[in-house]
């Protein structure tokens, strides 16, 4: 056993210290001390582990090598790679990719164009931020197939039509923007001119839903809200604008949580009698996990809009392809910061799944996720594709 350090091994320098450690212990102590310090490696651990190895700009600046040098290079980077990977598996299926189920009609084109389904969630501040144009990208060329997002997911999206949201400050105090009618979102501001636009435009529509309903027994829920307005708005800088077109539908169960509600609350004053069904769109939602041959996860952010994804696949037993981009920490057991093996606990991912979670603030890492696998593979889907993926068969 080691009783004691000598004095004079303080003065070694780093790089010699492990040698006189060697040496020590070789002059001092019997084989099994030694065996303890200098554990062998076996070489035969790491024979399929690839070497760490970062992007060398000596090649030039290269962005696509750029990121394709992440996966090796360790850290968050190398979850960046490995979820560029898991999008590409979840884009690249074809359920011709798979054997005859017994039974199952060999439809050669049928399977040829059955893609994985993908739910994409992302939080309201996601909107607010120039993410807001990742998305509606996706969203107009039918990348993805299920939005889940907040209430300021939502209006974001139709104010900017409106009017801009600006480049601010994060440390600009509180005090004075309030005196000045600037609201702040992180580093952005919005007016509040901005949000009176927005009531402007979004009373009359209310209007007409509530005749609608009274006159036509209209059932309202919060996805067929946004539809119609993404109808309404009639932009296509809009997000909801190409939803409504590409039948793509967007869930918010917590529609009420911002200016919408506002304007929901002052409404019911002046026309009541609007109705939302919430119990309808958990079924659509629930539906579209259960009636896909598989299904894809892409979750921007935490709180509602992951669990309401993670949660609607549990009834398919788990989606099979999975990527959660967050800041959440797991240490205080939220959900937020729950990471994927959590969700196979619970089954709402597979366990047979290869689920990433990177650790980052998502408009550093969303554009390149995208450019990295949606963008770079573009290809206009075909008539049968998008007919065979439908999205409103509920
Ligand atoms: N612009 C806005 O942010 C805005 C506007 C109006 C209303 N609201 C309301 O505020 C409520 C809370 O918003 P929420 O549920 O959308 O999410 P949130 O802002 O509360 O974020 C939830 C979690 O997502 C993660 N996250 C958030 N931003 C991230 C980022 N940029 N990168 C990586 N991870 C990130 C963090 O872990 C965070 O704790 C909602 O009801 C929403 O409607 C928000």
């Amino acid at each position: 056993m080691i009783k004691r350090v000598p004095s004079k091994i303080k003065s070694f320098k780093v790089c010699k210290l492990t040698t006189y450690i060697s040496n020590y212990i070789t002059l001092n102590f019997d084989q099994s001390a030694k065996d303890f310090v200098f554990v062998q490696s076996n070489p035969e651990d790491l024979a399929n582990r690839p070497t760490i190895k970062g992007y060398d700009f000596n090649n030039g600046v290269d962005y696509g090598k750029l990121f394709e040098s992440y996966i090796n290079t360790g850290f968050q980077a190398s979850s960046v790679g490995q979820a560029i990977e898991e999008i590409n598996r979840m884009l690249n299926w074809r359920l011709s990719d798979e054997p005859l189920a017994e039974g199952e009609e060999n439809n050669v084109e049928e399977r040829k164009n059955t893609r994985t389904k993908i739910f994409l969630g992302y939080t309201s501040n996601l909107v607010s931020s120039g993410v807001r144009e990742t998305i509606r990208y996706l969203v107009q060329h039918s990348m993805v197939d299920v939005l889940v997002t907040t209430a300021g997911g939502v209006e974001e999206d139709f104010i900017k039509c409106l009017a801009p949201t600006y480049l601010g400050e994060f440390s600009l105090p509180g005090a004075d923007l309030r005196r000045r009618g600037l609201n702040r979102i992180g580093n952005l501001l919005v007016p509040n001119d901005n949000y009176c636009k927005f009531e402007d435009w979004i009373m009359p529509i209310l209007d007409k839903m509530v005749d609608e309903q009274t006159n036509n027994g209209t059932l309202w829920t919060p996805s067929r809200v946004i539809n119609r307005l993404g109808k309404e708005i009639n932009n296509e800088e809009s997000i909801y604008y190409w939803a409504w077109k590409n039948n793509i539908p967007v869930f918010c169960p917590a529609i009420t949580d911002g200016s919408i509600g506002d304007m929901m609350y002052f409404h019911s004053y002046n026309k009541p009698g609007l109705v939302l069904d919430l119990i309808t769109d958990i079924r659509n939602i629930n539906n579209h996990a259960i009636y896909s041959k598989k299904t894809g996860m892409i979750i921007l952010g935490g709180g509602v809009i992951k669990h309401h994804i993670c949660n609607a696949n549990l009834f398919r037993n788990g989606a099979e392809f999975a990527v959660y981009l967050n800041t959440g920490q797991e240490f205080d057991g939220s959900d937020s910061g729950a990471r994927p093996d959590e969700a196979v606990s619970w089954g709402k991912i597979k366990v047979t799944a290869k689920p990433v979670k990177i650790y980052a603030e998502a408009t550093v890492v969303f554009p390149i996720l995208v450019a990295e696998t949606f963008a770079k593979n573009f290809k206009e889907k075909s008539p049968q594709e998008l007919l065979m993926n439908k999205r409103d068969i509920f």
